[in-house]
Formats: C-alpha cells, sequence, structure tokens
C-alpha cells in the first residue's frame, strides 16, 4: 500500500517506518505523499489509538528533505513544495487527536528534525543527532523549524542552532527540550511503545482534548484559555468520564471504552 513506508499495528500501537535506509530516510515525494495517506489511515482507523513515527535501520531517523530534488526549483517551486508538505503532513500529525510520538533511531536533521518536532514529544536514541542544517544549502528550515524549534527551545537556542547549522547529540537535545528521554540504541521504538501503552490507558477523548489544549499553548492560540473551558466542559459528556470518577470513588481502577 506504502512504497517508502513499512506499517504495524499492535495493540492499538500503529508504528509508522520511513523506508529509503539507502538515502538515510531523506524525505522525497514518494515519502510525503506516503506519509500524507498514512495520516488519513490514522485519523480513520478506530483501531489505531496511538503511533509511533521512526525510520528504518540503525543510522538515521530522517536527514532531511531528499536534497536532490531542490535542484532547479524558483521561488514559486520552493514554496509549494513547503506548503504542500504543511498542509499534506506536518499540520495533520501536529494536529492528530491521537498521541503520536517520534522515536528517533539516528540523525534528525532538517526535514527529519522538522518531523520530529510535528510529533506530540520525542524519544530519541543515545547515537541520535539533530540538527537544522539547511544554511549549509542556501536555504531555511520549510517544515515548521523556525517555529516549533523556537516553541521547544526558546529564541537564543534556537537562533544559534539554525545558524550555525551544527548538530546536537542526544543528551544535549534532552537538556535543551527538544527530547523527553534518551534511551540504548535499539530500544527506542521499546520506550515509545512503553509510554504509549500507559497512555492508552487513559480516557481517549480526554487525551485528544489534552492534544489541543496543549497545541494551543504551543502555538500562542489567544483563545487558549477559552478553549480549555469548553473542552473541560466537553469531557463531562462522556462515558469515561462517569467511570473515571465512579471509579475513584469506588476505589477501583477505571476501565475507559474510548466513549
Ligand atoms: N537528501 C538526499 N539524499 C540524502 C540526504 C538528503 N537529505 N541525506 C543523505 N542522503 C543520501 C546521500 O546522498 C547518500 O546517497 P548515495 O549513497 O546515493 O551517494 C546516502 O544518503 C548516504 O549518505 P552519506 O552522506 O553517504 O552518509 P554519511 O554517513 O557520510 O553522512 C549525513 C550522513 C546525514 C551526515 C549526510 O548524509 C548529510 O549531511 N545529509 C544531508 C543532511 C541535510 O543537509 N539535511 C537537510 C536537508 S534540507
Amino acid at each position: 500500500m506504502y512504497t517508502t513506508l513499512l506499517t504495524e499495528l499492535q495493540e492499538g500501537i500503529f508504528t509508522i517506518t520511513i523506508n529509503r535506509p539507502d538515502k538515510m530516510n531523506a524525505l522525497n515525494v514518494n515519502v510525503i505523499d506516503d506519509l500524507s495517506k498514512v495520516m488519513d489511515e490514522v485519523y480513520s482507523n478506530q483501531e489505531i489509538k496511538s503511533v509511533v513515527i521512526t525510520g528504518s535501520g540503525e543510522k538515521s531517523f530522517v536527514a532531511g528533505a531528499d536534497i536532490s530534488e531542490f535542484i532547479g526549483l524558483d521561488a514559486n517551486g520552493g514554496s509549494a513544495m513547503a506548503r504542500k508538505a504543511k498542509i499534506a503532513v506536518f499540520d495533520k500529525i501536529e494536529n492528530c487527536p491521537k498521541p503520536i510520538v517520534a522515536a528517533v533511531n539516528g540523525f534528525a536533521l532538517g526535514g527529519g528534525c522538522e518531523l520530529a518536532m510535528a510529533c506530540h514529544f520525542r524519544i530519541a536514541s543515545e547515537n541520535a543527532k539533530f540538527g537544522q542544517p539547511e544554511v549549509n544549502l542556501g536555504i531555511i528550515p520549510g517544515y515548521g523549524g523556525t517555529q516549533r524549534l523556537t516553541n521547544l527551545i526558546g529564541k537564543g537556542k534556537a537562533m544559534e542552532m539554525i545558524m550555525t547549522a551544527d548538530m546536537i547529540t542526544a543528551d544535549e537535545a534532552k537538556s535543551l527540550g527538544l527530547v523527553n528521554h534518551v534511551v540504548a540504541a535499539g530500544t527506542v521504538v521499546a520506550k515509545a511503545k512503553e509510554i504509549l501503552q500507559k497512555i492508552q490507558t487513559k480516557a481517549g477523548y480526554a487525551v485528544s482534548m489534552v492534544i489541543a489544549c496543549v497545541n494551543d499553548a504551543a502555538t500562542n492560540n489567544p483563545n487558549g484559555f477559552e478553549n480549555e473551558i469548553n473542552r473541560f466542559g466537553a469531557c463531562f459528556t462522556t462515558e469515561d468520564m462517569v467511570e473515571g470518577t465512579k471509579a475513584f470513588v469506588e476505589k477501583r481502577k477505571p476501565v475507559f471504552k474510548g466513549k
């Protein structure tokens, strides 16, 4: 079904593996098209409760947009490429009501770092490297990097990282708040799944509202507080809220149905 992705659904966790290891899993047109389609599947398939995005092989998560496709583009072509990826992939990931974790198993450069940042949070293997090396190519990050990196690590650090094009290690990424956990190479998908298994035991509607509210904060939505109030109220209409509060009073574990 997908020419550049491997997918696997296990216990509600859908693992998407970008599979161009000979090209460091670079995001070419085919990968962007496949990611767009696979995100539609994530939204529509009720069996999918949460998602891990990773890269194939031990070396690279995603080493960026496919540089060979930049050659010959003019200003309109460059903007169109960035806009298409934003709408077709990056926004769909960021705004997905189901939790999406990046399991960064190696290089996350340029569009790879941007892909990881569009996910709801990130786990890195100890060999992972992060960077926005676009200025080495005469361009800037175009898949949301200037915006999301600034939100995640702050203005000064984002300025330095993007202007120097320097790579940072997984440990540095953790100290900056870019990744939540650093784990041994080869265990990064397992760690992401462990966290998602825990999230899947919670009330699914509430989790989806958390994603929307935190995204409001991260994008400085002026309606963030009002949206939180309304979404808080909306949770009271769910069966899971009735179950969660009843279970607490009855001193037992809640059994959520995702309704
Ligand atoms: N676009 C297209 N092809 C890429 C790529 C990218 N972003 N990143 C790596 N590749 C390709 C290489 O061209 C090479 O292909 P080839 O074997 O047909 O020549 C293959 O992947 C392996 O990469 P190579 O550079 O030989 O591996 P390395 O271990 O020496 O270096 C990197 C790994 C990631 C440091 C290096 O490939 C790199 O700097 N990539 C570009 C990163 C970048 O600038 N990304 C931002 C793009 S906007």
